[in-house]
């Protein structure tokens, strides 16, 4: 996600802490807050000395996979992705010996890639780059599909984050299933599930008219609503 995606993920994340976990947030991140610190990983990663980070923002499996193949083949990879970083951000939070600042960085990677695991094209194809390597264009407009998914509809529906999380704790609310109880692995495939979509589309006609954005708004708001929640159990599980 861009900037205003990340932002309302981190929004809605603070606003269903617990006491604690908001308690513990508040002693690692002082003056700032979820919503802040959610694009610290996009500000460093073109820096070299974060450059090992970039592989942990997405994965690239290939298409049509069960849930059981896909699940088997993200918990076995050996290249450092999306899975892993998330995994290894949660085990540094609960490391009672690692130091506060491993922590903050810990706590920041894992608002922003908690986010990103629900962008449905950061668990796209490696032979485009998560659909970075596929032309569109949005009412006329270039771009790809890549950014389109992270930035480009969100920038469309002019909402700022704020906005947007409210919208999205709406959605939410209306809401009857446990989002918060389905593990890592199943956030990570209905991406999986959506991007398949998404490039078929893409590969029928990539010259979007104005339908595209009302026919996505849903599915947007339901990835940017669970990315939060889910975000915000973590971190209630981490600090119970
Ligand atoms: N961003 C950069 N490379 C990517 C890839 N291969 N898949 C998803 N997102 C990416
Ligand atoms: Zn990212
Ligand atoms: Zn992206």
């Amino acid at each position: 996600w861009g900037v205003v995606g990340h932002r309302a993920i981190g929004k809605i994340a603070q606003n269903h802490l617990s006491k604690r976990a908001s308690a513990a947030v508040k002693d690692l991140l002082g003056s700032e807050n979820l919503a802040m610190v959610s694009t610290y990983p996009d500000e460093i990663r073109s820096y070299k000395q974060f450059a090992y980070t970039a592989p942990w923002h997405y994965v690239n499996l290939p298409e049509g996979l069960s849930y059981e193949d896909f699940t088997m083949q993200l918990k076995t990879m050996d290249k450092p992705n999306i899975y892993k970083a998330i995994i290894n951000c949660i085990a540094d939070l609960k490391d009672p010996s690692k130091p506060k600042q491993d922590k903050i960085f810990a706590l920041k990677f894992l608002v922003h890639l908690v986010g990103d695991i629900h962008q449905p094209m950061h668990t796209g194809h490696s032979e485009d780059s998560g659909g970075n390597g596929i032309k569109i264009k949005l009412m006329r407009k270039e771009g790809n599909l890549h950014g389109l998914w992270d930035s480009g509809l969100i920038d469309y529906a002019g909402m700022s984050y704020n906005e947007l999380a409210t919208d999205c704790d709406i959605i939410n609310k209306k809401k009857t299933r446990n989002w918060q109880k389905d593990e890592l692995s199943k956030w990570a495939f209905e991406s999986y599930q959506i991007t398949a979509q998404l490039y078929a589309e893409a590969a029928q006609n990539p010259e979007f008219d104005y339908d595209y954005y009302p026919q996505h708004s849903e599915i947007i708001k339901k990835r940017l609503a669970q990315a939060g929640l889910r975000l915000a159990a973590v971190l209630n599980e981490i600090y119970k």
